[in-house]
């Protein structure tokens, strides 16, 4: 952690507010049109654009040369008229000469198939040809723009996730093994390679997964995964030290894609100054606003509960889905405001201008290719202008009392094939734990596997397969210490090197939970299930035979061989009280599982009662409602209220017609 990643936002949102703004690519443009798009981006309330994105080409035309002239122009521009730039490292997409005269640096796919220039992102990350360029090219334009009134935040690259099976990523991942396990004997072990006849008899006979006959061994998968992040995770650091280098005063940033899966977002959180991600919700998916808020509170888990920047988001349609379905009006103040509840101090799109050419012609953009005079450009420079309104929100933090517990091991160990359902996904398991507390207005940090629990009246594990002995451990006595801890099934089942935990599961958290099981059993179907107290409700996809150990069968299998079974169990351990669902609930069960974990808890959402779609979030001072739902919906926020987007003090309950945002002080 560096010692300006608690300020890395800040020192740009000081003198500025919150920042607005988008990837501005100008090398697509005639000079002239640059000048009508400073006059609007200043008419829009914009104060940072992110330049230089796919640029190497341009700034280096041929190797070795440099072309800073016209990007001299852009910056001087910016500076004049008070903008800030994110000047990205131009590093995602090199040059076709490059490839061409070196094309070891093109990245290899698992089937030994070379992925060749045309398109971006053409690189392997192990590759020190490409590291030396990136870096010589880096190094020049650090130097360059070092000091410059216009630079206030470095961008490398772009959406890191690249991987290449090639020879020479084969050796860097022996580097990498070697480092961990110190030996072969110690590789072996830890990979299972009595399993199969894999017995290794020498480091170069070890290779990435690359396409076999038939399964490949889950723990060379898993470090190969750990490796992969590991290796971009170098290069964007040895970027960093360059422009740390040159400009020790400026944050620096790369964007991530949210929950995505190659990259361990903690490790790599850890080494920058800023987070920012890149978030394009489908406008055609019912989940798709809670989605979003979970996505935003990872962010600030990532950012360690400080600002996070929106760095891009669309105006209207992106290009790249199937079938791509545009925002309707409002949506896009609707979905930048949600980022700001749950966090961000800037809200930027990607781009500002619609490209005319390349693969992205069609995605929309802040000045869409019919111009300013529309509709969409009319939105963007009222939502542009109304965040001054709201200037105060930034830096304030985002209170939340319940943990959920998320990491990129466990995600990546649990999805190795060969297990007993494809259909149990980490993703959506933490999405169907969310659900019930986004629909409750309830305040959640998204932590990861490790991290200090001691703050929190509630934790929630929505699947933790993969966990350390400490982890396990930590859990253990935050219940004992009086927590509430809910943990969904399939959890505690390998250890760090994907090895099954022997004896009754989950073998680590037993104790705690007073349950153990003996069998994992996918679904053919629905499965009837039974509150002890009541209700029938449904479950689905994965069970499991459990019994209870001094727990409380909560509700049990009625229909099946697992009749009169356990399917979730309550525990009071120490001073808490430990949940453990042992199957997929319907959504509706799992809120009533999450209610009553709330209700041990003592937590409460931030309004006492929320209609349907209408999100709740406080920020700082500020209670956020948002309306995702088709219908008018009234929310009382329980006394009287200022609301800073209109100034209007209003008593008693707020009408939200769709898409519509209220942002309340409470007034005395
Ligand atoms: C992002 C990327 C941008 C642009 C955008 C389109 O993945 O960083 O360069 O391609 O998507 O939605
Ligand atoms: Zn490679």
């Amino acid at each position: 952690m560096s010692g300006l990643r608690v300020s890395g936002l800040e020192r740009l949102t000081a003198g500025r507010g919150l920042l607005f703004g988008g990837d501005y690519n100008p090398e697509q443009w005639p000079e002239e049109v640059w000048a009508e798009d400073v006059a609007l981006m200043r008419d829009a309330g914009v104060n940072l654009v992110t330049v230089g994105v796919f640029s190497w080409a341009r700034l280096e035309p041929e190797p070795g040369a440099r072309d800073f002239g016209w990007l001299d122009r852009v910056m001087d521009l910016m500076a004049g008229a008070g903008i800030a730039v994110d000047l990205a490292t131009p590093t995602a997409s090199p040059p076709p000469w490059l490839g061409h005269l070196q094309p070891e640096t093109l990245p290899v796919d698992a089937s030994g198939h070379r992925l060749w220039y045309g398109s971006r992102n053409q690189f392997c990350p192990s590759s020190p040809v490409y590291r030396e360029r990136a870096l010589g090219l880096v190094r020049d334009l650090a130097a360059r723009y070092a000091g410059h009134p216009a630079l206030a935040l470095w961008h490398v690259g772009n959406e890191y996730g690249q991987v290449c099976h090639c020879d020479v990523s084969a050796q860097a991942f022996r580097t990498w093994l070697e480092r961990r396990y110190g030996g072969l004997d110690a590789l072996n072990a830890a990979w299972g390679t009595t399993f199969w006849s894999q017995r290794y008899s020498g480091w170069a006979e070890i290779l990435p997964p690359r396409r076999a006959p038939y399964l490949v061994n889950p723990t060379q998968s898993l470090d190969w995964q750990r490796f992969c992040s590991d290796a971009l995770l170098d290069h964007f650091r040895a970027e960093r030290d360059v422009l740390r280098e040159h400009t020790p005063d400026i944050p620096v940033t790369t964007n991530f894609m949210g929950l995505f899966k190659p990259v361990d977002a903690w490790r790599w959180a850890a080494e920058e100054d800023v987070v920012s991600n890149d978030c394009y919700p489908d406008p055609g998916d019912p989940l798709a606003p809670a989605r979003t808020a979970l996505v935003h509170d990872l962010m600030r888990g990532l950012a360690g509960g400080r600002p996070w920047l929106l760095m891009e988001q669309a105006a209207g349609a992106v290009n790249w889905r199937p079938h791509n379905l545009p925002k309707p009006p409002g949506q896009l103040r609707l979905e930048s405001l949600q980022a700001l509840a749950r966090g961000a101090d800037g809200l930027c799109y990607f781009q500002w201008r619609a490209s005319r050419f390349g693969a992205e012609r069609f995605h929309s953009a802040m000045v869409p290719h019919a111009g300013p005079s529309t509709r969409l450009h009319r939105e963007v420079r009222a939502h542009g202008r109304e965040l001054r309104r709201l200037g105060g929100v930034a830096g304030q933090p985002v209170p939340a009392r319940v943990a959920l517990v998320f990491g990129w091991e466990s995600w990546w160990a649990l999805e190795e094939p060969g297990r007993p359902s494809d259909r149990l996904r980490a993703d959506e398991q933490l999405l169907a734990y969310y659900l019930p507390l986004w629909e409750r207005g309830v305040g959640v940090d998204v932590v990861p596997p490790g991290a200090e629990l001691g703050g929190y009246a509630l934790v929630v594990v929505p699947n933790l397969f993969l966990v350390t002995d400490r982890d396990a451990d930590a859990l253990t006595a935050y219940v004992r210490g009086g927590g509430t801890l809910v943990v969904g099934p399939f959890s505690g089942v390998v250890d760090p090197d994907g090895h099954v935990r022997t004896g009754r599961f989950p073998a680590p958290l037993r104790a705690v939970l007073g349950a153990s099981g003996e069998e994992w059993l996918p679904a053919a179907g629905e499965v009837g299930c039974r509150w002890r107290d009541g209700d029938a409700f449904t479950a689905h996809t994965w069970t499991e035979l459990m019994a209870a150990e001094g727990a409380e069968a909560v509700a049990g299998f009625t229909g099946g061989d697992l009749a009169g079974r356990p399917a979730v169990l309550r525990h009071r351990a120490g001073d808490g009280v430990a949940w453990y669902v042992a199957t997929l609930p319907e959504p509706a069960a799992l809120a009533e599982v999450m209610a009553r974990a709330l209700a041990d808890a003592g937590v409460r959402g931030e309004v006492a009662e929320l209609p349907p779609g209408v999100e709740a979030v406080r920020r700082g001072e500020v209670l956020f409602l948002l309306n995702h739902g088709a219908a008018t919906a009234r929310v009382d926020p329980g006394g009287r209220c200022e609301d800073l987007l209109t100034g209007a003090v209003a008593d008693g309950p707020v009408t939200l017609p769709p898409r519509a945002v209220a942002a309340l002080r409470r007034r005395t």
